[in-house]
């Protein structure tokens, strides 16, 4: 039977789904950060992993460190078939995203902040992670629109981002995609990115303020969006496996 892992960065993103899946807190590493929560269904394991609260600030650990290292431990420990990079995002209104939007990442996940203007580190610093070859019928089957993801640690959007996002066909902007994807593709584990939208990017509400306003309904829709998506890719890989 399948092992699905969906790593997830912020408790008010994995809050709906844990509590939808019915997921019990699992005791890892106590002296990590990292929270992860397990449940079962239909025979097939779901491992949830939260970045969990950074000890000095207290504060939801964001970004691209702390999904490494929840990333790193739960395929250590559950060799899952497939790795779900889960969470809220900016979208831009020049193409056409609304609030409350899922995208799955396809064709791959990028990083528009990691600029190292010499040879060979250049592409090294955008990455490039491909995403599962499944993941387009999976957009279909969420009837969810599918586009580049781009990480980075910022939550706004420099000058300087804004014109390697367009150059890279950024569509959705997050904080931990390239991560996730980056141990996923050191593993050899498929890889998929399913997020939805609390922020325009391009609009002049402050990103800050839509995302603060916007977070529980996009966390709800992600909740929704979720457990079909787990048991898609476990059937998929069970199907595989016979
Ligand atoms: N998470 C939600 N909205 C975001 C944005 N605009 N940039 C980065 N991460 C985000």
């Amino acid at each position: 039977m399948a092992t699905i892992a969906v790593i997830m960065a912020m408790r008010a993103e994995a809050g709906p789904l844990i509590d939808e899946l019915g997921a019990a807190r699992y005791g890892l590493n106590p002296s990590l950060p990292t929270q992860v929560f397990v449940a079962e269904r239909s025979g097939d394991t779901i491992v949830i992993g939260v970045n969990g609260v950074d000890p000095e600030h207290q504060v939801d650990l964001v970004g691209t460190e702390p999904a490494v290292l929840t990333t790193m431990q739960v395929i250590e420990h559950w060799q899952p078939d497939v790795v779900i990079t889960a969470g809220t995002a900016g979208g831009w209104s020049r193409s056409a995203a609304q609030i409350g939007d899922v995208f799955v990442a396809w064709p791959h996940v990028v990083r528009h902040d990691r600029r190292i203007g010499i040879e060979g580190f250049r592409d090294y610093g955008i990455g490039r992670h491909r995403v599962w070859t499944h993941s387009e019928e999976l957009a279909h089957h969420l009837d969810a629109r599918k586009g580049v993801v781009t990480t980075s640690n910022s939550l706004d959007e420099s000058d300087t981002d804004r014109e390697w996002i367009l150059a890279l066909d950024g569509e959705v902007k997050e904080m931990e995609g390239a991560a996730v994807a980056w141990v996923c593709g050191l593993r050899g584990t498929p890889f998929v990115g399913i997020k939805t939208i609390t922020d325009l990017v391009d609009h002049p509400t402050p990103t800050a303020e839509q995302f603060l306003a916007n977070l529980t309904t996009a966390s709800t829709r992600l909740s929704e969006v979720l457990p079909m998506a787990i048991q898609w890719c476990a059937e998929r890989v069970n199907a595989a496996s016979y």
